[in-house]
Order: C-alpha cells, then sequence, then structure tokens
C-alpha cells in the first residue's frame, strides 16, 4: 500500500484509513467482537454452517481477515473463497488450490476424494478445516446447493468442515427461498453487522489514529468527528474515505486540523448524500451514497 501523502506532515508511521481490511487496525466495537467471537466458537465448536451479513462497508471482510489469521495461528487447513462469482467446476477448482490439494483439480471428483482424505487427516489429529466464502450473497444457487453438500461431511465428533458464508443482506433473503430451506437449517450460527453508532465512530476514528502513530488525536475535533458520523451514516468504509480526503484537504491548506468546511468541500468531491443533505437523488444507494463510493474495485482513484 503507498503511503499517504499527508503522513510525515501528521507523523504518522501508517495510512490511518487505508481502505482494505487490515485486523492491525481493527476497532473492537461490541458487535464486531461478538461477531468474531462468534465465528470463532462456530469453528471451535465445530458447528457447520455460520452466516455472517451486513451491508457493504460494514467490516464482514475484516472480520474474515481476523478470523484467518486466527485460524493461521492455529496452524489450521482453511480455504478463502473471495471471487462468488463461479460455476460449481470452478468453486471446486478455487477450493481445491486454496487447500492445496494434491489432485486433478478440474475434476469434481478428484476434488471431493482429497478433500474428504484431508478432512479424514485432520480430524484423526484432533483438527478441523474451514471454509470462508465472502460476498456469498454472489453464489449461484447450483453453487450455494455443493456448498450444502459439503456440509454433510462428518464424523462422530461432529462436522469435518465448518462453512463460513460472508455477504449482504440480501444472502439472508436468498437463503429463505424454499430451495434452499435444507442448507438454512443447517445454519447454526448467524451474526450481523450493523453501522456503528455515533460514540463508536469517533472511537473508530481515534482508534486508527492511534494505530498509526497519533495517539491523542488533534486533527478531528468533537463537531467534525459528530458531522462525519451523520454524513458517512457509521459506515466503516465511507468513514475512511472521508478522513482520508479531509487529511489530505488539511494538509493541503497547511492546516493542523479539519474543519466543517474541508468536509463539505470532501463530501462534494465524493459525491456524498446523507439524511439533509440536498443534493440530487439520482443513482443513490439505500444508505444514500453514490454506489461507486462502496464499491471498492472502483475506489482507486479515491485517496486509496
Ligand atoms: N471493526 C473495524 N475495525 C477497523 N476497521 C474496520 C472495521 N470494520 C470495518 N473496517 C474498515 O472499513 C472498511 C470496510 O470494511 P470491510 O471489511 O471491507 O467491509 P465489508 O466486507 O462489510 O464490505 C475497511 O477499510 C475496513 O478496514
Ligand atoms: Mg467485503
Amino acid at each position: 500500500m503507498q503511503n499517504a501523502i499527508y503522513n510525515p506532515y501528521f507523523g504518522f508511521t501508517e495510512n490511518p484509513f487505508n481502505i482494505t481490511p487490515d485486523p492491525e487496525f481493527l476497532y473492537r466495537s461490541p458487535q464486531h467482537e461478538e461477531a468474531l467471537a462468534n465465528l470463532i466458537y462456530g469453528v471451535r465448536g465445530r458447528k457447520g454452517f455460520i452466516v455472517l451479513t451486513g451491508e457493504v462497508g460494514t467490516g464482514k471482510t475484516t472480520m474474515l481477515e481476523c478470523l484467518r489469521d486466527y485460524l493461521d495461528s492455529l496452524r489450521t487447513e482453511f480455504a478463502f473463497i473471495f471471487n462468488s462469482r463461479l460455476t460449481p467446476d470452478q468453486f471446486f477448482e478455487m477450493m481445491a488450490y486454496d487447500f492445496d490439494l494434491r489432485c486433478d483439480r478440474k475434476s469434481k471428483t478428484d476434488v471431493l476424494f482429497a478433500l474428504n482424505a484431508l478432512l479424514l487427516s485432520q480430524a484423526e489429529r484432533g483438527r478441523t478445516c474451514v471454509l470462508l466464502v465472502d460476498e456469498a450473497h454472489n453464489l449461484e444457487w447450483d453453487v450455494l446447493e455443493e456448498i450444502r453438500l459439503l456440509g454433510n461431511l462428518e464424523n462422530r465428533q461432529g462436522k469435518l468442515l465448518q462453512i463460513i458464508l460472508a455477504g449482504q443482506p440480501e444472502l439472508d433473503r436468498k437463503l429463505d427461498a424454499p430451495n434452499l430451506r435444507q442448507l438454512k437449517q443447517r445454519i447454526v450460527l448467524r451474526c450481523t453487522l450493523n453501522p456503528l453508532e455515533p460514540d463508536e465512530a469517533t472511537a473508530y476514528i481515534e482508534t486508527r489514529l492511534a494505530r498509526a502513530g497519533m495517539p491523542n488525536q488533534t486533527v478531528f475535533t468533537p463537531v467534525v468527528l459528530e458531522e462525519v458520523y451523520r454524513r458517512s451514516r457509521g459506515i466503516p468504509r465511507i468513514i475512511n474515505l472521508i478522513c482520508d480526503n479531509l487529511l489530505v484537504t488539511a494538509f493541503a491548506m497547511e492546516q493542523k486540523a479539519a474543519t466543517v468546511d474541508m468536509l463539505n468541500e470532501v463530501c462534494q468531491d465524493l459525491r456524498l448524500e446523507w439524511p439533509g443533505s440536498n443534493r440530487d437523488k439520482r443513482g443513490k444507494s439505500r444508505f444514500g451514497v453514490d454506489e461507486d463510493l462502496l464499491n471498492p474495485t472502483k475506489l482507486t482513484s479515491l485517496g486509496d
């Protein structure tokens, strides 16, 4: 990740508001804490299916990254599927790559055979394996069905493969469909991430600044913090965008603190809308922001 232009000016050792999900910058809000505890509990308890939902930018991928670190520390085998627009064949191939299965990865039969061998050998050593699927709301029905079948693999101690599906709220609606009834019945744990509360948004910003090298921040005044919350609606990804752009602006104006005027300019540049803003209503999402802003792949030009 490129260093932000303003880092030396403010004395940051790292970018405080990167858009990438980085466990190092984790802010443990009660709901993030609970979600992570649930994921860990589900995996350790061999619960089978766990579903994590939340609007875009609320921290789902960050939670999966934290879980990934946890699994790494235990040397637990896992596969992380982050591209969910897959055919069943591609799904098996990707899973085989990620689990590093030595087999003909293009053959579903071979992959299933090798996976089963891995699951059993791990189980013999008292270990479980985990399949993490991000953006799971995009999964096709036939892939979801294959995933459901993977969830059937078990021995006497419980499920051999723990499956975590993370996605936008559409995932919940998808799982309500009659043809997925069997999968839905298998879900033992559900967690939801909501936008942050006002005091959490402030703590979130302060945690990130502290982690980047500014323990007692003076850049964002209480008034600005309140406005950042209002305009971001407490969505971490949008908070990051706004704060990063505010720091760029303050730096450019040779100011050590951000002002509401700067915030107005930033919000205008980002074409941001929030309740009470009088901007054009076209092309906005449920959260009142331009959909492009919420799409991480389109954000490269916006200070990421
Ligand atoms: N609890 C948190 N602590 C620190 N940063 C967070 C937290 N939740 C979200 N973020 C940040 O917000 C942005 C969006 O998070 P992400 O996990 O990509 O959301 P989602 O996957 O739900 O769209 C990222 O920059 C991420 O680092
Ligand atoms: Mg994500």
